[in-house]
């Protein structure tokens, strides 16, 4: 297997973070750290995530996400994150635990954001059933898509949805609903290379309502 790399402020923000028990405990949880890795790579190459933007998280439990968006958007910034799955407080991480599929779990997110159109939407949901890898790949290419679906109510004009898809079947329908609704969709050979197998993070930018 290929030696991984650091970047030189991957590395500062992963040393930051390194002296925190939290972050140890949440590496032992979820490798939380290989998951951030993969959204710096993300904000390396394309730069979407900016200060003062609102932002929401989908699939944020053990928070790697949320952490590094939180430090990026800044104090003029807001992050609002969901999970099934408990997570322990960030600060500037507006924090709903439930299943965002559920209607009372869904209006709390919605009145959190108030209305006002979000910047980003970020999804690295993944199922946490088991089952044969057919009933896997169709529940997490569902998740994708029901995050899809939250960006039609929730993101403003231009704006961007970073998602983790799976390749296999539902994959190229959605990638192409996708370019319908977006200006450009993009794939990152390098986060495609990092991320397990069928695994594929798309970047959508340029929403058109
Ligand atoms: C790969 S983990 C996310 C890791 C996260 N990005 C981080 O950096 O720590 C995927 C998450 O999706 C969550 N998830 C799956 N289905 C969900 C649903 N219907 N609603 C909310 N969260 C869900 C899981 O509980 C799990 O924590």
């Amino acid at each position: 297997m290929a030696k991984k790399t650091y970047s030189v402020s991957s590395k500062l923000w992963i040393k930051e973070h390194f002296d925190d028990l939290s972050v140890q405990k949440q590496q032992n949880q979820g490798d939380c750290f290989e998951d951030v890795f993969k959204l710096e790579q993300i904000q390396q190459k394309f730069n979407f995530i900016k200060l003062g933007m609102r932002v929401v998280d989908l699939g944020a439990a053990p928070g790697g996400w949320s952490q590094y968006v939180a430090s990026l958007v800044g104090d003029s910034g807001k992050v609002f994150s969901c999970d099934i799955l408990d997570m322990k407080p960030i600060e500037k991480v507006d924090f709903i635990q439930g299943d965002f599929r559920d209607e009372a779990v869904l209006n709390t997110l919605l009145n959190k954001i108030g209305g006002k159109p979000v910047d980003i939407v970020l999804s690295d949901l993944t199922t946490n059933g088991n089952g044969s890898a057919t009933a896997v790949q169709a529940s997490n290419t569902y998740l994708s898509e029901l995050a899809f679906d939250l960006c039609r109510q929730i993101l403003k004009p231009n704006g961007v949805f970073i998602v983790k898809a799976y390749k296999g079947e539902g994959f190229d329908e959605f990638y192409s609903e996708l370019k319908d609704a977006f200006s450009v969709v993009n794939t990152s050979e390098l986060i495609y290379a990092l991320a397990k197998s069928n695994e594929v993070y798309l970047v959508a930018a340029g929403y058109k309502l």
